[in-house]
This record gives C-alpha cells, structure tokens and sequence, in this order.
C-alpha cells in the first residue's frame, strides 16, 4: 500500500487576504476545505496512511481531520518549529513513513487541484525504475513554476524553478507538484535545515546522475494559488469539470450548503458556491463565485468570479468583478469593485451614495 505525503505549511501569501485567518489547504472549496478533494482522492487511489507537513496556522488542522477515520485514512500530523521548505518538510517526516527504503511514497503540493491518474504516477515510478517521478503540465506561461524538460524517454533533464530570463524557458512542461519518491531518496535529504525541494533536492539529484521520471499528462490542472484560481477552482469542482468524490451533492449550476438562505428570484450560475449559514437576498446575481459560511449579499447585488469571505456584506445593488472580500469585511450598497481588487478582512467600505455626497462637500 503507499502512503502519501502532503505539504500544507505554506504561507499561502498570493491568496491573502482568504489566508490571514485560514491556512490555503483549509479554505472552502465546493462547500468542503480544499484539503478534503486532494485526501479524497488520494484515498480512491489506494493511499491510507497520509502525514501532513504542518508549518503555518498549523493547529487549524487536528481539530477537523481528526485521525482521518471518516475519510477512511489514517492521518498523522507534523508541524514544523520554523517553516523548513518543500525538501526540509519530506526530511522532517520521514520517521513517520511505514515503507521500507526502496517502496514508492507519494508527495503532493496542498494546493494543486487535478485528475492526475495517480495510480499511473506510481506505475511509472516501478516500471521506470526512477529515484523520483514527476506529474508533469504543459501550461502557455511557465515562468510562475518549476521548468522540467525531458528527453525522449520521459527522463528528467534539467530542473529550473521559477526561470528569471527568456533563456531558461526552455520548455513549456512544468511540475505539477506531485511526485512518487523512492523512501530512501526522503530519508537522505539534509535535516534540521531549511531546504527546497525545487531549487536545491532536484537540481542535486540530477547533478549526481539520479534518475528523475517525468509523467506529462493533459488532465485538469489548477494551482489554486491565487484568489482568481481558487475561486476557478471551486467552481469547477461544482460544474463537474474537475474530478473529487469529495464535492458534497450532485454536480450542477451552484452548490448550497445546508443552512444558506438563497432567496427563490435571487440567481446561482457558473459553479457558484454558497456557504453554511449564508444568506442571497432578493434579486441578487451570483455567477462563478464562492460566498464562504455567514456572509450576506443584499438585495440587487451582482457578484462575478469572486470571493466573499466568512461573515462579510456586500450592500445592495454593488456589483463585484473578479474581487476578493476578506472574511468579516463590508461593503455598503451601490459600489462596484472590479479588476482583482482585494478587500481586507474586516474592511468597512461606505455605501457609494455615502461617499459621494461626502466628496462634494
Ligand atoms: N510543510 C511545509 N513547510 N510546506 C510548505 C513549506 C514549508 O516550509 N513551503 C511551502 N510548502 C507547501 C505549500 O503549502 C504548498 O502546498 C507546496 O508546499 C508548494 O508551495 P507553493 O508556495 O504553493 O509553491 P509554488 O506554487 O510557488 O510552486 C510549487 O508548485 C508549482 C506547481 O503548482 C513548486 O513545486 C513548482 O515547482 C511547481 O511548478
Ligand atoms: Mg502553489
């Protein structure tokens, strides 16, 4: 049986304000925490024994996965003094793995949402007799991930993590952030220090002639990093695009959560997830977005691609494109908020009647 790996301790920076109070693997994600897809499905795949490498907001964790009985896994948790990078977080759990030196332990990035055939990874690893093997992607920008070319035979060739000049982009293939690792290769990575499993593990690996495995596949692939992706995500995950046994309900337009009030002309589309608790008034449209647990859209209201975090209000009749509302934040009626834009948790933001009139005086 092989057991799995998962890295959550990241700090999950680019998807602030979502990460001030909740740790990325933990936002909600079709109604569940978006760690809950990646256990899923390991756990469809064979995988029972999970140790997740904790760092940041690490406590968040334990209390809701528990032992990992209800998903049909065993769960076991180690959190990190200070964070110790990719690399350092395989190291600082080794003891925990059950396998012997030379069976296959997966590893996966908490925050990667894909079909990754995960059962072929690992039937690549044996039948290539690789140290490592890699899920690898073809995306049209690479310059945001690790570069991995390969050569005729799927074999590693070189590793670039996050290539600085046009000459490094050699290839549009890139690390999809699960991998299948030979035990042993865990157990020699450095420990009690910082290391990158990206920019230090691979690179040395290769320059000492290992063999590192590349899987390139055309599944659905998603690094939910950003808000835009997270919010892409979620939504996917409710239309059925992106593959979990873990999205509560059948697939359709919108996912409500037991316990939303969704008034009955108010408009769900696109994925739309509304959470536990949440309330859709009267007339309000709510396209391909994510309204997490507690929070409000008033009447009139018009959200796009968006996120409203825990708790927060959007006034009547304002309009949200492509914004991210922190959790307890409020934004008064008639304003529009467009572009990427990010509100702070807790924010207070003036009816736009409001403003104005304060303008012209
Ligand atoms: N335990 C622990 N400790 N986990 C960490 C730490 C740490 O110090 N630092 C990062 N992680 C976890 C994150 O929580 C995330 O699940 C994973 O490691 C990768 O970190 P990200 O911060 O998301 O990295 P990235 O998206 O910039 O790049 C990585 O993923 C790309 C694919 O999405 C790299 O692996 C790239 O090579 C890859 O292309
Ligand atoms: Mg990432």
């Amino acid at each position: 049986m092989t057991e799995a790996i998962l890295l959550v301790g990241g700090k999950g920076t680019r998807l602030r304000p979502l990460t001030v109070n909740t740790p990325k693997p933990m936002v909600p994600a079709a109604g569940v925490p978006f760690l809950t897809h990646q256990l899923a499905r390991a756990r469809a795949a064979g995988v029972e024994h999970v140790v997740l490498a904790t760092s940041y907001l690490a406590e968040v964790f334990e209390p809701y996965f528990g032992d990992g009985s209800a998903l049909g896994l065993q769960l076991e948790y180690v959190t990190e003094r200070e964070p110790l990078g990719t690399g350092g977080a395989l190291r600082n759990v080794a003891s925990r793995l059950h396998s012997a030196p030379g069976d296959p332990v997966l590893v996966f990035n908490g925050d990667i949402l894909t079909g990754l055939d995960i059962a072929a990874l690992v039937g690549t690893h044996r039948t290539s007799g690789a140290d490592v093997s890699l899920h690898l992607t073809r995306v049209p920008d690479p310059r945001a991930f690790g570069l991995v070319p390969t050569d005729g035979s799927g074999r590693v060739t070189a590793f670039l993590e996050k290539p600085q000049t046009p000459e490094e982009i050699v290839t549009d293939q890139i690390n999809a952030g699960a991998y299948v690792f030979t035990r042993s290769v865990i157990d020699a990575i450095p420990g009690g220090r910082p290391v990158s499993v990206e920019r230090e593990t691979f690179p040395g690996l290769l320059a000492e002639g290992a063999h590192l495995q590349g899987m390139v596949d055309s599944t659905y692939w998603l690094d939910l990093g950003t808000p835009h992706a997270f919010v892409r995500g979620s939504a996917d995950l409710v239309l059925g695009r992106a593959p979990s046994p873990a999205v509560p309900g059948r697939h359709g337009e919108h996912l409500v959560v037991a316990g939303a009030d969704v008034a009955p002309d108010a408009k769900l589309t696109g994925g739309t997830v509304v959470g536990a608790g949440a309330r859709i008034g009267p007339g309000a449209e709510v396209e391909g977005s994510t309204v997490l647990e507690g929070a409000v859209v008033e009447p009139g209201a018009v959200v796009r691609e968006s996120l409203v975090g825990a708790g927060a209000r959007i006034g009547e009749r304002t309009v949200l494109d492509r914004a991210v509302i922190g959790d307890g934040a409020d934004v008064g009626a008639d304003n529009e908020l467009r572009d990427g834009i990010r509100i702070w948790c807790d924010a207070r933001i003036p009816a736009a009647s409001v403003r104005f009139s304060a303008d012209c005086t």
